[in-house]
This record gives C-alpha cells, sequence and structure tokens, in this order.
C-alpha cells in the first residue's frame, strides 16, 4: 500500500527559459508522461498563466482552472484537476490571475488550504512556466528542488536564459541549474551552446553551477506530435527527440527529493506564495 502523501517525499522540478517558444512546455509534458510511464505519480502543474497550453498537447479539455479555486468556485484541488495518459494529473493554468503576488489574503489562504488538504500519493510534480522574469516565473523557480533552464542556439535564447540565471541567483540565491539544449540542428551546436552559457556564468556568476542535462535535436516528429496534441514520447517514443525525452526522464528519476520534498505539494505552494 502507497504511504499517505505526508510521508512520501515530493520531487519538484520547475522548466524556464526566459525566451518564449524554446520548448518548455514540451518538455514539461513529455517529461510528466514518461515519468508517469515509469510508474511514477506524477502531478504537472501549468503555471504559464498568460498562455496556458499544457492541456491542448496532452489532447485535454479541462473545464476548472486554479482560478477557481482562488476565486472560490472550486473548493477542492480535486475538482480542477484533469487526469492524462497513464494517470498524469494536469493542474490547468490560472489565465486570468495574472501573479501569485496579487492575491488578497483570502485567496491566498484558500489555495493554500486546497492543496495541502490534497490526501492522494504523489512523487513528482513538474512545473510549466511562462517565458519572462516576472514575479511568477521566480516565485515557481524559488519553490522547487530542481530547475531547469531550457535554451536554443539564437542569441536572444541564451541571453535570455542567462538573464533569468542571473535573477534567480542574485535576487533568490538559487545556485544549480541545469540546462537542457533543444532544438539543435547538430550534436556540435548543443556542446557550443552550452559553453557560450557557461562561460558567460563563469565569468559573471562565478557561484553558479550549470549542469548539462539533455541535448534534444530539432526533429519534426515532435512538430507532427504537437499537430497531432499527443506528447512525442508516446506518439513516436523511438524519434530522436522522443528517446532524448525519455532518457531526460530517467534521469530525473534519479534525483534525490532532498528534506523540502517531506513537506509535500502543500509546502510547496506555501513556498511559492511566501517568494511571491
Ligand atoms: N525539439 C524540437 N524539434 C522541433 N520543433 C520543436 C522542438 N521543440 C519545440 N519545437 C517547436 O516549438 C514550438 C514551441 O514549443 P513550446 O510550446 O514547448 O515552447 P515554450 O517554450 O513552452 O513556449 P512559450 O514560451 O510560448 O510557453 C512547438 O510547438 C514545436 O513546434
Ligand atoms: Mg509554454
Amino acid at each position: 500500500m502507497q504511504p499517505p502523501i505526508r510521508n512520501r517525499s515530493l520531487k519538484s522540478i520547475a522548466i524556464a527559459s526566459g525566451k518564449g517558444g524554446v520548448g518548455k512546455t514540451n518538455v514539461a509534458v513529455n517529461l510528466s508522461v514518461s515519468l508517469a510511464r515509469m510508474g511514477r505519480s506524477v502531478m504537472l502543474f501549468d503555471a504559464d498563466l498568460g498562455l496556458a497550453n499544457a492541456d491542448l498537447l496532452l489532447g485535454l479539455r479541462p473545464t476548472k482552472s486554479l482560478h477557481d479555486l482562488v476565486t472560490g468556485t472550486a473548493d477542492s484541488l480535486e475538482e480542477i484537476l484533469v487526469e492524462g495518459p497513464d494517470g498524469l494529473l494536469l493542474v490547468p493554468s490560472a489565465s486570468g490571475i495574472g501573479s501569485m503576488a496579487n492575491l488578497s489574503p483570502v485567496e491566498h489562504a484558500g489555495l493554500i488550504r486546497a492543496f495541502s488538504t490534497y490526501e492522494k500519493p504523489l512523487d513528482v510534480l513538474i512545473v510549466d512556466t511562462a517565458a519572462g522574469v516576472q514575479d511568477s516565473v521566480t516565485s515557481f523557480c524559488q519553490a522547487v528542488q530542481h530547475v531547469f533552464i531550457v535554451v536554443c542556439d539564437e542569441p536572444a535564447s541564451l541571453t535570455d536564459a542567462y538573464a533569468l540565471i542571473k535573477v534567480l541567483h542574485q535576487e533568490h540565491g538559487l545556485r544549480r541549474f541545469r540546462v537542457i539544449c533543444n532544438m539543435l540542428r547538430t550534436p556540435e551546436s548543443g556542446r557550443r551552446l552550452m559553453q557560450k552559457l557557461s562561460s558567460v556564468c563563469l565569468q559573471y556568476l562565478p557561484d553558479v553551477l550549470l549542469e548539462a542535462s539533455a541535448m534534444i535535436p530539432m526533429d519534426d516528429h515532435l512538430r507532427h506530435a504537437v499537430q497531432k496534441r499527443t506528447p512525442v514520447v508516446s506518439l513516436y517514443p523511438g524519434s530522436p527527440s522522443g528517446r532524448a525525452l525519455i532518457d531526460l526522464a530517467k534521469q530525473a528519476d534519479r534525483w534525490s527529493t532532498g528534506e523540502i520534498g517531506l513537506g509535500g505539494i502543500g509546502f510547496f505552494v506555501e513556498r511559492m506564495l511566501q517568494s511571491a
């Protein structure tokens, strides 16, 4: 029998990038589906408060969202959750909230209550964040144990990734970042990209630890999967991007949860709201 959630530790991972359109949502969705397929209880939190689309990539149609929890039209987390492949649970985004920093004390307390009374066992929480360096992104990144930064081989992607790392490090004290190089035309371009980001961090943010976690090729299978509203790891698991994303999930499955994981999802939401 699964132990109750309070005694089970939760691994929490945020996917961020700085620049938009570099593949965050695809990484978040495919990582979630791969971990769920490996037998983990996974919750995917769509934290893009502007342009939510994790539901689209999963072919799901939520009727409620985090917005209903905040405004009180939903009382519990269960009411808004939507089930995806292999039991994966999606927390649909709260378009309309704008920022977690603007919540009233009542909304704030309601959100914490809804998450902390959630009793079902959960192993992994994956948070898909919006583009940019706004408060909502930094507060989500600060609340998790592991942060992925997605970059692609474009100057704007590199400068925006660096800007986000700088804010998270200097203003929020984060030190360790795991880098995902996406949409790579050649393996060599991934190595060069990683080298450029590492050298600028080494020069200006010497305490930051960067780790290359995945090299995901530019892959038409992934584009086709997006059009089919099915994750590439389900539709084309043997494709170049599918294999890279499944390997990433195996890697993430080996990470430790640390002490903050013991507080479960209620603790994650408290940390997120404290930093908002
Ligand atoms: N490895 C890849 N190969 C080919 N196309 C890709 C790859 N990764 C992402 N894309 C393309 O880029 C598009 C944008 O991806 P995605 O929505 O995941 O980015 P995002 O960073 O979440 O964007 P936003 O900042 O708007 O939230 C996808 O619809 C897909 O067409
Ligand atoms: Mg996205």
